[in-house]
């Protein structure tokens, strides 16, 4: 058993007290290898950015359960060595059970995820307080769900979306005594986040029932899921190097911009990791078929993820030269 505190992690409290009062959002960036946790690291150490590292169940599995608390561990003696001076926060995203976060907070996890909005209410709300409980005595962050977030996070799916009901919020966050609440506005998981032919028709994510969640929570720390912004350089690049990406949009930058002035404070990336990652290893080996060293591929989609970090929290999601606050 290992505290966050010994590896040189921190919670997510501070960071979202300082999100809040100077309306910027973390940025919560999913990892399944190196090259992605180093790209975060690098992007969030050049910004001065805080960062909240995440690993799904199946990312967990992918990198060995044993060796992601290592990966945390490494990843804040490398920001350390590279002389960045940023909080790093270790976090399990999409949580599917009590007996996983207590895993994930014995290994040294900060914060931890439940995400049981699959679940009916009451019992949400008893697995949610379960895990508040364990979690809280070791001062571990607990994130939850309220409302369903369509699509496909690896071992999450749902292809039905519920939108967050108002009501229940305040009612879910007494209960749980939860520390963040993501809430389901319109985002969701995955590269076809709307069914729309252009990119002009994108829809507006609810920002009315962000506004009402924000009227009945007050300064609560607001979590957005599903936030990539699938850029359209990047699905041009798989499509023209053997890929097939037909009408993948998501969530354009300047809504997410917006969500970060009604108390959003979190806001999730993954998908959009993915596409740099595939974009560029597609058009390396196929302008090098004679190359073999996984260094020049894995290299070139680090240094890509790198500018596009820096970019996201410079001009999306403010948490650039925040870090220094917190
Ligand atoms: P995207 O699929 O939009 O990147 O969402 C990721 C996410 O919400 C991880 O929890």
């Amino acid at each position: 058993m290992v505290s966050f505190k010994d590896l040189g992690l921190s919670n997510t409290k501070k960071m979202f007290k300082v999100a809040q009062e100077r309306k910027f959002a973390v940025p919560g960036y999913n990892y399944s290898n190196l090259e992605q946790l180093q790209a975060i690291i690098i992007g969030c150490g050049e910004t001065n950015s805080p960062v909240i590292l995440q690993n799904s169940p199946a990312a967990g599995e992918y990198a060995n359960r044993a060796m992601v608390r290592y990966l945390g561990e490494g990843a804040v003696a490398m920001a350390k060595n590279l002389g960045y001076n940023i909080p790093i926060a270790l976090h399990l995203d999409h949580g599917n059970s009590f007996e996983l976060a207590k895993i994930c907070i014995d290994k040294g996890f900060s914060s931890v995820m439940f995400d049981g909005s699959h679940l009916d209410y009451e019992e949400n709300i008893n697995i949610t307080k379960k895990i508040v409980a364990y979690a809280h005595e070791k001062d571990v962050s607990v994130e939850a769900e309220l409302g369903v977030i369509a699509g496909i996070e690896e071992h999450v799916e749902a292809s039905e979306h519920h939108y967050t009901d108002p009501d229940q919020v305040e009612d879910f966050v007494n209960q749980t005594g939860c520390n963040s609440l993501a809430i389901a506005i319109g985002t969701s998981h995955g590269a076809y986040k709307f069914k729309v032919e252009k990119e002009e028709d994108i829809p507006e994510l609810r920002f009315d029932i962000l506004e009402e969640v924000r009227k009945r929570l007050g300064k609560f720390p607001i979590v957005l899921h599903g936030s990539s912004s699938i850029p359209q350089k990047y699905a041009k690049i798989i499509n023209e190097y053997g890929g097939s990406l037909s009408k993948a949009f998501g969530i354009p930058e300047a809504q997410l911009k917006k969500a970060t002035q009604y108390g959003v404070c979190k806001i999730n990336i993954a998908t959009d990791s993915r596409m740099v990652f595939t974009a560029m290893i597609r058009k390396y080996l196929a302008e090098h078929p004679d190359q073999i060293g996984p260094r020049k591929y894995l290299g070139l989609a680090r240094q890509e993820l790198i500018d596009m970090i820096k970019q996201r929290n410079k001009e999306v999601l403010g948490s650039a030269d925040q870090a220094k606050y917190i």
